[in-house]
């Protein structure tokens, strides 16, 4: 009979089964490192080694939902080699990502994408490296969403949008047909906007916005229907 320290057959059986998938290192300890905890959970899809903390190396040691994190971004190397799996950089400050994602491509990680099975992905829509799709997103044809963007629960992107690298769609966003999204755009909770606009690069879209003209790169926009707040 097996020691109760030592896995039973199913243990092993799981763990052998683990063992095979590619490992994951999530960059970043806060809510969007969870969400790809929840959602490599439903996928089966990796194996969680790790996370890297962006903030301080106080949190080292630490773990989030069970997964310990293990160093510091910058000591990344020296815990995961760039041949042992891939990384995701999960991270909500779009500028942030960005700078830490280009650093680590540059030493030669290689990004993977996590989508929650509860997301609907049209087959004809594309999606790139780095980016977290949660439960209930929904991408429509020939949608396209570039690498290293978040979308959030109930997040629909309809038929012919375009989502430019880095941004960040909170829930329950709703882009109507053929809206491109530039690069580093956050649209707020619930935010709506209407077919075919244009949301410059790293404008930011207010809370419950109604976006019914295009939006200038840079601004922030508020309200329904939206005006900008700032340039
Ligand atoms: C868009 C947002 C970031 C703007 O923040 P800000 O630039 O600091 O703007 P301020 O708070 O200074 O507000 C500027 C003006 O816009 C108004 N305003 C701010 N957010 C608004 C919103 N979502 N809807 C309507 N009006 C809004 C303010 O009342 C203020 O109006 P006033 O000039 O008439 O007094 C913020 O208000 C917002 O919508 N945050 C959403 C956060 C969220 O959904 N997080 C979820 C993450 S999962």
């Amino acid at each position: 009979m097996a020691s109760p320290l030592e896995p039973g057959r199913r243990g092993k059986a799981k763990a052998a089964k683990a063992a095979g998938l590619p490992a994951l290192f999530i960059v970043g300890s806060g809510s969007q490192a969870r969400y790809v905890i929840d959602i490599v959970a439903s996928t089966g899809s990796h194996r969680i080694v790790g996370i890297a903390d962006l903030e301080s190396d106080v949190n080292v040691g630490r773990s989030v939902n069970g997964v310990p994190i293990r160093c510091v971004v910058d000591d990344l190397p020296g815990q995961f080699a760039t041949s042992a799996g891939e990384i995701v950089v999960a991270y909500g400050d779009n500028r942030r990502k960005a700078e830490i994602a280009v650093r680590l491509a540059a030493i030669g990680y290689r990004f993977a994408t996590v989508i929650h099975p509860l997301a609907w992905v049209s087959p004809t829509a594309t999606i790139g490296p780095g980016c977290i799709v949660n439960p209930y997103a929904t991408l429509m044809p020939n949608a396209r969403v570039q690498s290293h963007v978040i979308l959030h629960s109930q997040v629909n992107v309809d038929h012919d949008c375009v989502i430019g690298d880095y941004s960040n769609l909170a829930p329950g966003v709703t882009l109507a047909g053929g809206v491109t999204v530039g690069q580093g755009v956050t649209l707020y909770t619930g935010a709506n906007v209407l077919p075919r606009l244009t949301i410059g690069d790293h404008a930011i879209v207010g809370a419950g916005a109604l976006v019914h003209r295009d939006v200038a790169a840079g601004s922030t926009v508020v309200g329904v229907p939206a005006r900008a707040v700032r340039r």
